[in-house]
């Protein structure tokens, strides 16, 4: 089954589910800059109305085709799908299912809807690909691993998860998804693919979003203590979203269909994190508060990059985590610290 194809789809039009959160807007964001078409279908459940404004605007300067659904994913495609002009829906050449609540509160808030929105909406966005002989790239995630036996997490290994615990409707929906990608490709002999994504940060994260950049970054703007859950210790690696967006856009072209993983392999503890954001905000003396660990929290987080170097051009991410989080910074004050906050309310 494996595929080490290094043919090519290039990227000439693109249907992006999640559109108006965090990663979604940033690849429409790239395509739009780029002249393609992009259709971004969202329901806001963790996203904001504020980043399909951003696109809307973007794509008027740039004149280029961009339409936003507000639809649930989950649901029947063909309700909102005929509304797609035909010269766009010919131009369609990706389908990003990125369309998942993403950080821990929200996908616990959200448990039912992050178990079906990676499994029956990612099979109705590859029945809807393959209608258009387009290529599905599904957001998987660090989280297949779960509190990983060894580190560097490298894409053979096959994880550590609790299948039967708060954190397992995201864990395991998404391992569900990569099972089915696989099977799909197995018996319909197609090349879908999906990337292994670890946490990235960056502008247009939802401030109420719940992860641990975004929550340090609104607390130091609020002059709030930082909440560090448990001695701090447990490690994470960070992206920045432009190179990660660069990455997938890389795997997007070509046909592979094996997990990549993609994210940042400098690892930090969480106490470092906070030392880092200290130096952005100096003078100001940030205070810590302590509280307990949540359920099954991984001890540790750092990719192995060899697969995404070796088929992805070289590919590496570039930004410091210094340079990225006084970007995000900047964003939050500028933009960001009053963006609409997600219903959450299912
Ligand atoms: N950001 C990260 O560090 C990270 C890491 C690993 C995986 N991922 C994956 O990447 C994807 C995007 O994450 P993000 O960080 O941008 O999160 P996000 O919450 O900012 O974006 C997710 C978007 O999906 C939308 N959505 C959720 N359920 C939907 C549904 N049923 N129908 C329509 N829209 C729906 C939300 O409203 C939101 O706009 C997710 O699939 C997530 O699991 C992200």
């Amino acid at each position: 089954m494996a595929n080490k194809s290094t043919g090519s789809t290039p990227i000439t039009g693109a249907l992006i589910t999640g559109g108006g959160g965090f990663l979604g807007s940033h690849l429409a964001e790239r395509y739009l800059r780029a002249g393609h078409p992009v259709i971004v279908v969202d329901n806001f459940c963790t996203g904001m109305r504020s980043n399909v404004e951003f696109l809307n605007q973007l794509a008027k300067e740039k004149a280029t085709a961009f339409l936003a659904i507000e639809a649930n994913v989950i649901e029947d495609w063909s309700t909102w799908s005929r509304e797609i002009p035909k010269a766009t829906l010919s131009k369609i050449s990706h389908v990003f299912h990125f369309a998942s609540p993403a950080s821990p509160p929200l996908y616990q808030e959200l448990a039912f809807d992050t178990l079906w929105v990676n499994t029956k909406g990612l099979e109705r966005a590859l029945a809807f690909a393959d209608d258009l002989a387009a290529r599905v790239i599904f957001a998987s995630t660090s989280e297949i691993y779960g509190d990983p036996l060894i580190t560097p997490q490298p894409e053979s290994f096959w994880g550590n998860v609790n299948s039967f615990g708060y954190r397992s409707c995201y864990d395991e929906a998404k391992r569900f998804g990569e099972s089915l990608i696989f099977t799909h490709n197995w018996k319909k002999k197609t090349h879908h693919g999906l990337v292994r994504i670890f946490n990235t940060y960056g502008p247009r994260m939802n401030p109420s979003d719940g992860r641990v950049i975004i929550n340090f970054l609104t607390q130091a703007l609020r002059s709030e203590p930082l909440t560090l859950y448990g001695d701090g210790s447990q490690t994470r690696s960070f992206c920045y979203v432009t190179d990660l967006v660069e990455g997938i856009t890389r795997y997007a072209e070509t046909k592979l269909i094996e997990p990549v993983n993609l994210g940042n392999d400098r690892e930090f503890s969480l106490l470092e994190l906070v030392e880092v954001i200290q130096t952005i905000f100096a003078p100001k003396k940030l205070e810590l508060v302590h509280q307990a660990l949540p359920h099954d929290d991984p001890r540790q987080r750092r990719p192995d990059l060899t697969t995404a170097r070796t088929l992805l051009n070289a590919w590496a991410p570039q930004v410091q985590l210094k340079e990225g989080l006084i970007k995000m910074r900047a964003w939050l004050e500028a933009d960001g610290l009053d963006s609409n906050k997600p219903k959450g309310d299912k």
